[in-house]
């Protein structure tokens, strides 16, 4: 073979092992895994899916974003945070505190079914799940916010809430703790700030901010704290994690400007490093981003700077998506939320 008729397949090998990578047991991932499988119709699915479900009820995107996030945290993406209880099992990951309202399941289920008409056993709930989040990423950004997802993922068939509360961060977290369990995961003190962005959506239960109620002076703003506590008081069941999003009186009771800004909640951008900076953020581990100079000054470069926090948030996402599945035993689950022999575990 003339060596100018084989570069081009030679170039070609390596570009396909450079956006490789190891996921758990032996599998690769690699960018259009199921088109090469000739199910080209895959991601389009889930995209259509996921946009449905977000045009019906926005606040879809937040809980997808979540469920990412505590699936690949919690021994690697391979879709155990979708598993519920079962007589074999009776505390998955679901069960677990620092799951308190997670949600979405609903949408990776439709996703699901419908998948399994088309490619009956093709495509993992883990695909699936980095598949929404990408997906309602860029629906909740306008599309400034996108990436390719390599896939190729099987999924687990062990789930344990004591797992879940083992690895996941927790709201009360202090700085030192939290760049400690990025570092298990490799992620450093940047990339924690580039992913807690993420809280410019959604929303949390009292449980998860109730501290942030008594938290001294200089931790917290004072009039958003007094916001804070008039929504408790008044029961409100859920706070926005971003102040943006929160009602009128909560705005008024916080000294926000109370204009709305564009009469959509939930939009994917950098404000919450404007929150940060205005000691505006709701958790407790927000705020400590603040105490550290290196990380403070990474709150104010992506309130600066939109556009690199956008890039770097969708790095630091295509990352999470390749934290490698921990288990042994790997399946194609027909049904996200059980596994396909449940008196085996
Ligand atoms: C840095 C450590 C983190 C801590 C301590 C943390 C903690 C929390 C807590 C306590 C809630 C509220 C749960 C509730 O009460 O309903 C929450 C919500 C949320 N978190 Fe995080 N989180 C962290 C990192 C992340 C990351 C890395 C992402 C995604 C990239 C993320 C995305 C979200 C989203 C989107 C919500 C709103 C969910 C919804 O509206 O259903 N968080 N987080
Ligand atoms: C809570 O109720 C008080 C008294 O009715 C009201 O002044 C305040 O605006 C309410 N705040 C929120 C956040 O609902
Ligand atoms: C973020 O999005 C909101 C809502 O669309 C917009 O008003 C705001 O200007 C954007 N940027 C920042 C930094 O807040
Ligand atoms: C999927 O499994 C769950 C059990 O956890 C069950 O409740 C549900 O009905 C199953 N869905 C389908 C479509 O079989």
């Amino acid at each position: 073979m003339k060596l100018n008729a084989a570069l081009p397949s030679l170039v070609a090998t390596l570009l396909i092992v450079a956006t490789q990578s190891a996921a758990g047991g032996g599998q690769q991932l690699t960018v259009g895994y199921y088109n090469a499988k000739k199910c080209g119709g895959v991601e389009p699915i889930v995209s259509d899916e996921v946009y449905r479900a977000l045009a019906a009820d926005r606040s879809k995107g937040a809980a997808l974003i979540r469920l990412f996030f505590h699936d690949c945290w919690v021994k690697g993406c391979d879709g155990s945070v979708l598993l519920d209880a079962s007589p074999r099992n009776p505390y998955p990951e679901k069960a677990a505190g620092s799951s308190i309202g997670l949600r979405g399941f609903d949408v990776i289920d439709r996703i699901k079914s419908r998948l399994e008409s088309v490619y009956p056993g093709v495509v993992s709930c883990a695909d699936i799940l980095a598949f929404a989040a990408r997906d309602a990423t860029r629906y909740l950004s306008d599309g400034h916010i996108d990436y390719a997802v390599p896939s190729g993922r099987r999924d687990g068939v062990v789930s344990r809430a004591k797992d879940a509360d083992d690895t996941l961060p927790g709201s009360t977290f202090s700085f030192a703790d939290l760049k400690t369990n990025f570092a298990k995961k490799k992620f450093d003190a940047e990339e924690l700030v580039v992913l807690s962005g993420a809280h410019a959506i959604g929303s949390a239960h009292y449980p998860s901010f109730r501290d942030r109620l008594a938290a001294p002076r200089g931790e917290i703003d004072a009039r958003y704290q007094t916001a804070l506590r008039n929504a408790a008081r008044n029961r409100s069941r859920l706070v926005a994690n971003n102040i943006r999003d929160e009602s009128y009186a909560f705005k008024k009771d916080a000294g926000y400007p109370t204009a709305p800004v564009n009469g959509r909640r939930d939009y994917l951008n950098n404000t919450y490093y404007h929150n940060a900076i205005d000691n505006r953020v709701l958790f407790r581990s927000d705020w400590a981003l603040r105490t550290d100079a290196f990380a403070f000054g990474k709150l104010k470069e992506y309130r600066d700077k939109p556009k690199e926090w956008d890039s770097d948030f969708a790095e630091a996402m295509v990352k999470l998506s390749k934290l490698p599945a921990e288990g042994k035993d790997f399946e194609i689950r027909k049904n996200c939320s059980a596994i396909n022999n449940p008196s085996r575990y």
